[in-house]
């Protein structure tokens, strides 16, 4: 696994990088390429840290449209196009990439997502007023499995500018007419993978986008971090999704 760096418009974006495989991983709010070390060394592939997060420069983010500009923009660079991979704020952003960007995405894959991403008030306004309590109720509606939530109740507390800034993003992002009115067509493979105890984008999220045409696959014993809490599931079904689409992992 190597770190590369990418400028796109004078910023530095940080890619990890494990094989050559087309398939672009894009983190959640407040996150990082790093989580998603389970489906790089098994899959390969490329994670980014989206800008401000992460190991990437900082940039001027006014909605889920200008993380979609670099993604594509980056995808364009490495490989023409490829297999857009995002979690939560990061599925918006890969939406928003086919939509914005429609010859950079050859298929999606939406983890932990949806069409409308309304955030629960306590979470903005605690972040605001109370940033270590909510940090670990963020942590505790994240996580199915326990041992998980202490570690990231930290991380989500170190990060609760960052975490803020990507759900107030997250909360004006709503697709959910577009598609009921036929404005929105998937016209390249989608699967919507998600954790059957997710609490912050639950399954019914999903159901939608298989409503209009996804492929959907619900993972045992996971909650919202669905590829860290069960990455041998989680990996099997991306693993079948690509193998579906006829890329070889080689
Ligand atoms: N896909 C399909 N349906 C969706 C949807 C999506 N992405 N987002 C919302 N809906 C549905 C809801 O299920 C609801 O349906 P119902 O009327 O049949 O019950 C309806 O659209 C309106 O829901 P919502 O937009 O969420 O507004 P709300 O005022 O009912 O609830 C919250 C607001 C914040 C309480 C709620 O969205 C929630 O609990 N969100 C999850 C927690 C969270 O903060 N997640 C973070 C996401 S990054």
């Amino acid at each position: 696994m190597e770190r590369i760096f990418f400028s796109v418009g004078g910023v530095d974006i940080s890619v990890l990088k494990a094989s050559e495989v087309p398939v672009f991983y894009i983190h959640g709010s407040a996150g990082d390429a790093e989580i998603w070390k389970n489906q790089l060394g098994e899959i390969g592939g490329y994670a980014i840290d989206l800008p401000n997060h992460g190991f990437s420069g900082k940039a001027k983010i006014r909605s889920i449209d200008d993380y979609a500009y670099f993604v594509s923009k980056l995808v364009s660079r490495i490989s023409g196009s490829g297999i857009i991979v995002g979690h939560s704020l990061g599925g918006a952003v890969a939406q928003k990439v086919y939509l914005n960007h429609r010859k950079t995405a050859e298929a999606l894959v939406l983890v932990g997502t949806g069409a409308r991403l309304r955030v629960l008030p306590k979470a903005l306004e605690g972040l605001k007023e109370n940033p270590t309590e909510t940090a670990k109720f963020m942590a505790d509606m994240a996580f199915h499995r326990k041992e998980f939530i202490e570690h990231f109740g930290k991380l989500f507390k170190e990060r609760a500018g960052i975490l803020l800034e990507d759900l107030t993003l997250c909360n004006e992002f709503d697709l959910l007419n577009d598609f009921r009115s036929g404005k929105i067509k998937f016209d390249v493979p989608v699967i919507a993978i998600v954790g059957e105890h997710d609490l912050l984008t639950p399954p019914k999220y999903s159901e939608f986008f298989k409503a209009f045409g996804a492929e959907m696959r619900v993972v045992e014993s996971a909650g919202h971090m669905v590829m860290i809490e069960n990455p041998k599931t989680f990996n099997m079904c991306l693993k079948e999704f690509l193998h579906s689409l006829g890329k070889s992992l080689e």
